[in-house]
């Protein structure tokens, strides 16, 4: 594509945001971006998370952790860049073994992730015998490899309802646990390990963990009070790691590609999204008919990192690549997959 002409359609998204000199240098970077992705064979994913440039000009199909991990299992090229953070790499490296994976960034993090490890799995798995593990994606591989079945926010509710018997181990965000029992209609508890057992007699079907992202644990329910007292018109969406409290006084509550379906299949004066900021500057800059308020932004200090630019590092370096020892790849596939065939 011309020059001139990508700089036409990158100030018609960005033009509010960027100055002319930025616009010009994201033509550049762009257009070496996609030289490089038809040189190396590449793909780039791109999580909806991402900032607008990512998306709209150099990703070849963005969407939430479900929808990229469907797409990296059927991919077939010599390179993937995720451009996500370092579990939704490591997922399609699982899915995707013959593919080389590369992050634009190092420590692109998540805490969910970095809250339990293979040791807690075994150790939940010995003191609840025979319950299925149910692990949200946000986990990493060796996590992935000692668990029946993965989940992400899209599906969650889906997958432990396809599960046989009424109990589930669920992990590990607290949260999520929290508003899946909601709306499977199950108990849900917290079990301690600091020597007490709990109440045999306690009524249970959900044991969860006590993870939590670092951004959606900060919204509240008076936050969401306090908003609707200032614009009683406003449709408020929010990201099912918020807190049960907030999920239950929004409008929608639901994964990132749902509350992105929602806000472009509705019109209602104005919109607030509780999830990570950049992706009321994705849907601001792609629908700017609609009004989003942007005062309880938060970004996701991981997400974050990726940017225009070290994505062009990671396809001109072959860096930063993600791999998984074979022995957990495969025990960790077979949950995905069951994940996958759930639908
Ligand atoms: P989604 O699966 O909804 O895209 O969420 C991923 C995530 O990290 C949310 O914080
Ligand atoms: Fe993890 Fe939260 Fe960041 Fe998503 S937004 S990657 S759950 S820390």
């Amino acid at each position: 594509m011309e020059t001139r002409q990508r700089f036409i359609e990158m100030s018609a998204l960005l033009g509010r945001t960027d100055s002319p000199e930025a616009l010009e240098r994201k033509v550049r970077v762009v257009a070496e971006i996609k030289r490089l992705k038809a040189e190396r064979n590449a793909v780039i994913l791109g999580h909806n998370y991402m900032e607008t440039a990512i998306l709209e000009f150099v990703s070849d199909y963005t969407g939430d952790s479900l929808e990229l991990s469907r797409i990296a299992a059927g991919v077939g090229r010599d390179v993937i860049v995720f451009c996500g953070v370092e579990f939704m790499a490591e997922t399609a490296k699982i899915l995707s073994p013959a593919s080389k994976v590369l992050i634009p960034a190092r420590g692109a993090g998540c805490s969910l992730a970095e809250s339990i490890t293979a040791d807690d799995v075994r150790t939940l798995r010995a003191r609840f015998p025979g319950v299925p593990v149910v692990t949200y994606i946000n986990t990493y591989a060796d996590v992935k490899a000692e668990t029946d079945i993965c989940c992400t926010s899209g599906n969650a509710a889906a997958v432990v309802n396809s599960l046989k018997g009424d109990t589930v181990i669920f992990l590990p965000d607290e949260f999520l646990a929290r508003n899946v029992a909601r709306s499977t209609g199950r108990h849900v508890i917290f079990p301690s390990f600091d020597g007490e057992r709990d109440d045999p007699e306690l009524d249970f079907q959900m044991i969860g963990w006590k993870g939590r992202c670092e951004v959606h644990e900060r919204y509240t329910a008076e936050q969401v009070r306090e908003i609707r007292g200032r614009y009683p018109d406003v449709f408020i969406l929010a990201h099912p790691e918020c807190p049960p409290e907030v999920a239950e006084a929004v409008d929608f509550c639901g994964g990132t590609s749902a509350m992105i379906r929602v806000v472009r299949e509705t019109r209602h004066p104005r919109y607030l999204l509780l999830t990570e900021a950049a992706m009321a500057d994705y849907l601001a800059a792609e629908m700017p008919d609609k009004v989003f308020l942007r005062d309880r932004g938060i970004r996701c200090p991981h997400m974050e990192k990726i940017t225009l630019e070290n994505t062009l590092e990671a396809l001109r370096l072959l860096r930063y690549e993600v791999t998984v020892p074979e022995e957990i790849r495969l025990r960790a596939l077979r949950a995905v997959e069951r994940m996958l065939r759930v639908g």
